[in-house]
């Protein structure tokens, strides 16, 4: 892949696909960064686009003329944009991926990746056909007390790990059934919204999954509000996971090892802290070590700045959430619907 030289272009141009939340987030998280510039947003409707460039935010996130577009494909072809950011509901992902690849721009796509496996090996086959660079935005990879956790259990402070375990969980009670956590047309349900985060920390920090099993309670709408998961690692060890619509949860992740244990305080998946427990005495006389690694900016900063180092330096992807995994991930995430018994519309 060529690499995005500084010398031509010395800020790297984003456009972002869907005028919603999580692109508002995104937009603050580019403000932070000084080498990204937001150029342009694309919706499917050019009024909601302006409006969202628009919108009063009480910040320095949008400072610079942003061009609106009424169409993801316009948005894609847009010359100045080197990056899409993918910010719309799962079932859109694997579509507008193929949008932006196909234009050949370098893309950070919201998780879940793709509603499936076989989505997701398409996008995946499509970036490397086309030699563009392709990652799955699961920012909390890159937040630096995530990079500090792998550092740890690296140089050994916890011995060898032993087991994950990781919860997410909000009450939905207050969401009309039509919303997208709970549609079954746009892929609603916890595992796919947030049970990928404790799968995907699990994966992180003992590698690769080869076997799970997985339970569910299904509400009213059809998809998975409580649901539950213990993985297989190829290296022997057994990992836990919960996401619940039903019941707000701590949002607790715990990692054990021989010689200690490593809690995130919470919310795990957006970590700032770690409380490190060496030895194996009873764990009432372990003292606890506090290790402070705030987030820069927003907690999605560190993603944006993953993105630029990988493209500066002509990477088609992150080795820290390589293409492979986000593939492997999706797939047991359809092994775990099979086995409660949740298929989408159209699958
Ligand atoms: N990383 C994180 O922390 C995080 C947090 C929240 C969500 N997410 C992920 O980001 C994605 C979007 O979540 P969100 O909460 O931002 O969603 P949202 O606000 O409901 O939707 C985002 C945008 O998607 C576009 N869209 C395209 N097809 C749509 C359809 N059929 N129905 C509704 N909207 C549609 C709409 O934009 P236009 O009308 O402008 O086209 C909408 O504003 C999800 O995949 C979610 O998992 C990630």
């Amino acid at each position: 892949m060529q690499a995005l030289t500084t010398s031509a272009r010395p800020r790297i141009g984003w456009g972002l696909v869907g005028a919603g939340g999580i692109s508002d987030a995104h937009a603050r998280a580019l403000s932070y960064v000084p080498e990204a510039r937001l150029v342009a947003v694309g919706s499917r409707d050019v009024a909601k686009a302006q409006a969202f460039i628009d919108k009063p935010r009480g910040d320095e996130s949008i400072t610079e003329p942003v061009r609106a577009h009424g169409s993801y494909q316009a948005l894609v072809d847009d010359p100045e944009v080197d990056v899409v950011y993918i910010g719309t509901p799962h079932p859109d992902h694997a579509r507008t991926m193929a949008l932006a690849l196909a234009a050949g721009k370098a893309v950070l796509c919201e998780k879940p990746f793709t509603l499936n496996r076989r989505e997701a090996e398409s996008a995946v086959a499509l970036a490397r056909r086309h030699g563009v660079f392709l990652m799955e935005a699961m920012w909390m990879r890159y937040v630096p007390a995530m990079v500090e956790l792998k550092r740890l259990l690296a140089e050994g402070a916890i011995g060898e790990p032993v087991s994950v375990s990781a919860d997410f969980g909000f009450s939905a009670a207050g969401l009309p059934a039509t919303h997208r956590a709970l549609a079954p047309e746009l892929a609603g349900g916890g595992l796919l919204d947030i049970g990928i985060y404790p799968l995907n920390l699990a994966a992180f920090v003992l590698g690769d999954i080869v076997g799970v099993q997985a339970d569910a309670e299904l509400g009213p709408t059809g998809v998975d509000v409580h649901t539950v998961f213990n993985m297989r690692h190829a290296g022997g060890q057994r990992s836990h996971g919960m996401s619940s619509l039903r019941a707000t949860t701590p949002c607790r992740a715990t990692i054990l090892g021989t010689n200690g244990s490593i809690a995130i305080t919470p919310p795990f998946y957006a970590a700032q802290q770690l409380r490190v427990s060496r030895g194996t005495r009873p764990w009432e006389e372990t003292p606890v070590e506090i290790v402070d690694k705030p987030w820069r900016g927003n907690r999605y900063v560190h993603q944006v700045e993953e993105v630029h180092r990988c493209l500066r330096a002509g990477l088609a992807e992150s080795p820290v959430m390589p293409l492979d995994e986000t593939v492997a991930l999706v797939g047991w995430m359809d092994t775990m619907r099979a086995q409660f018994g949740l298929r989408y519309p159209g699958e």
